[in-house]
């Protein structure tokens, strides 16, 4: 059990109450002065009709000097507050250190049948795969590992957008103008490059858009040119965003995109029909959503062909079918929230049974304060430039300090750290927030970042090695009796809490900023008590238990974000 437990427990037998009343009561004070568990006492005085202050006297010197874990017990006010005494604390978090080993502190799954699926990346083929995607693939990765990490089984999806009447248009130009070599080499930019020029021819010439939506329909038949071209373009896409994918460590267990739900939208219409759902506005089927304040979902065009929401319902469709999930999460940016209420709304009124288990994780922009970076890639950022730029800054910065190590080594721990850099740049802050940064401010080693994290973490890890001793585990923790230990230990045990909190609001920035604050204490921790010199061998292990406890449980929250630690900074 832990010390909140044991409070529990004591409050429960000596006050007469039950566990239930006595867990909505308690609560962690703001600040460290006010104890470690405070009871306010306002509820109570309206049973007892007793004033609060009152009663938190009375408790409090009932309940004073009644076990060995409590330093002190004081009233305050209103307020009960609970002193742990800090030498058993550090025993008992140790003690669970032991018990969930390989977790954080405190680790309680959550339930373990339960299936959420978890879309995120989802670039468009033939684009370039920019920093909005990034956002995307690095939030939803994080946020697929909390659930795994809970316990939950998780489906991680990429819906690819590799279909749309664009596709007609790409084909024209690429037939018109692509280059064979200028393609091998860099598809995605020579993709780019004619879909950009079709655009500006066609503002010239209008019948280049009735010749492209001939490939489409053409594309649509299965032809061999239009379907082998496109089968083309897909797979030299994949390709690149592959490279970025194993660059990130993230992997998917689909790429069904687009173009797998193209052949399931009679379905679609068939059950909207069936429903009769369907109505006819300018010549295209829609599906009405007054009641809901939105404006209609287009199914089909007027040229029968289907759009970008219907191959969501599609797929809503098709998941509800293939996996009995009981959470559909769509990691995308806010301005498709619009889209994504529409296709919920139209659920709602098929009154399909997963019509409430789907749910839009939106997130913001991201900003350069530095205009050299911007400008010189253009409007679009690709976040293969980012990752090289932050690269470059990382290896620019290790340069200028005393980064002594072999040049293998100092190459991995630059790549290493340039992507929990950019990792952390979209997890950090809340995510509907825009982020604008500066390379000052997400590589400075004091401040909330990657390079600040993970260097303590290598700094604990250093302590350890020079240590030079193995084994710990008989160590009296029970010595770690400092405000300063005392703190870190408080942190780490919280660490599970957050992680929870932070996955109910698909919010992982709440997660980091407890994993921010566990990192400070330990760094005060680290500098105003000597570790390898400490007065006594056994405060010596102890704190070095400290260390190791405290770079394990880092090791493993940052993993969870998708953020890999590095031996040595
Ligand atoms: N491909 C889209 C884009 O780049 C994102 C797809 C989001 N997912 C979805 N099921 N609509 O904007």
């Amino acid at each position: 059990m832990d010390i909140k437990g044991k409070c529990v427990e004591l409050i429960t037998s000596e006050l007469a109450m039950t566990r239930e009343e006595v867990l909505a009561l308690l609560e962690i004070p703001p600040k460290e002065d006010m104890g470690d568990l405070a009871m306010p006492c306002f509820k109570l005085a309206k049973v007892q009709r007793r004033a609060p202050q009152e009663i938190a006297k009375d408790f409090a010197e009932r309940l004073r000097g009644k076990a060995d874990f409590l330093e002190n017990v004081v009233s305050e006010g209103p307020y009960v507050n609970f002193y742990y005494d800090k030498g058993i604390y550090a025993e008992m978090v140790f003690a669970n250190a032991e018990k969930h080993a390989g977790k954080l502190l405190q680790h309680q799954p959550e339930k373990k049948e339960d299936l959420v699926l978890v879309e995120y990346s989802s670039p468009n083929i033939a684009k370039p795969f920019h920093i909005g995607h990034g956002f995307s693939t690095c939030l939803g990765d994080a946020i697929a590992n909390m659930f795994e990490y809970l316990g939950y089984k998780v489906k991680r999806l990429n819906h690819l957008g590799d279909y749309g009447t664009q596709f007609g248009r790409l084909i024209y130009a690429w037939l018109a103008w692509g280059e064979e070599k200028a393609l091998e080499e860099d598809a995605i930019k020579e993709l780019t490059r004619v879909y950009i020029k079709f655009h500006e021819e066609a503002e010239k010439d209008e019948a280049l858009y009735d010749k492209a939506r001939a490939h489409f329909r053409h594309l649509e038949n299965g032809e061999a040119v239009e379907y082998g071209l496109w089968q083309r373009f897909r797979d030299l896409s994949l390709q690149e965003f592959s490279k970025i994918y194993d660059r990130l460590k993230i992997s998917f267990d689909s790429y069904n995109g687009e173009s797998f739900y193209s052949d399931k939208i009679p379905q679609v219409v068939e059950l909207l029909e069936e429903k009769k759902l369907l109505e006819k506005s300018e010549g295209a089927q829609v599906v009405n959503l007054d009641d809901y304040k939105l404006s209609p979902c287009i199914i089909l065009k007027s040229d029968g062909s289907s759009i970008y929401a219907t191959r969501d319902l599609a797929a809503i469709l098709y998941r509800a079918e293939t996996y009995d999930y009981q959470r559909n999460i769509y990691i995308v940016g806010r301005e498709q929230k619009f889209h994504f209420q529409q296709c919920f709304a139209v659920l709602d009124r098929l009154d399909h049974p997963k019509k409430d288990k789907n749910v839009h994780v939106a997130f913001g922009h991201l900003h350069f304060g530095t205009e050299s970076f911007s400008t010189r890639q253009g409007k679009i950022i690709r976040l293969e430039d980012l990752l090289d730029e932050t690269l470059a800054q990382v290896k620019r910065v290790m340069k200028e300090g005393s980064f002594d190590m072999p040049e293998e080594e100092f190459d991995e721990t630059a790549e290493a750290i340039a992507i929990a850099t950019v990792k952390f740049l979209y997890l950090k802050s809340g995510r509907e927030n825009d982020i604008s940064f500066t390379w000052e401010e997400i590589l400075d080693f004091n401040g909330d970042t990657a390079p600040y994290l993970l260097y303590a973490y290598a700094r604990a890890k250093s302590v350890l090695r020079r240590a030079g001793i193995e084994n710990l585990q008989n160590t009296q923790v029970g010595l770690l009796d400092s405000e300063e230990e005392f703190q870190v230990l408080k942190d780490l045990s919280a660490l599970e809490g957050a992680l929870k909190e932070a996955l109910k609001a698909y919010e992982p920035s709440i997660f980091v900023r407890q994993i921010i604050r566990t990192v400070r204490n330990f760094n005060r921790f680290y500098q105003e008590k000597p570790i390898l010199r400490a007065d006594k061998e056994e405060v010596k292990l102890a704190r070095l238990a400290l260390c190791q406890l405290f770079s394990e449980q880092i090791k493993i929250a940052l993993a969870i974000l998708g953020i890999e630690v590095v031996e040595r900074m």
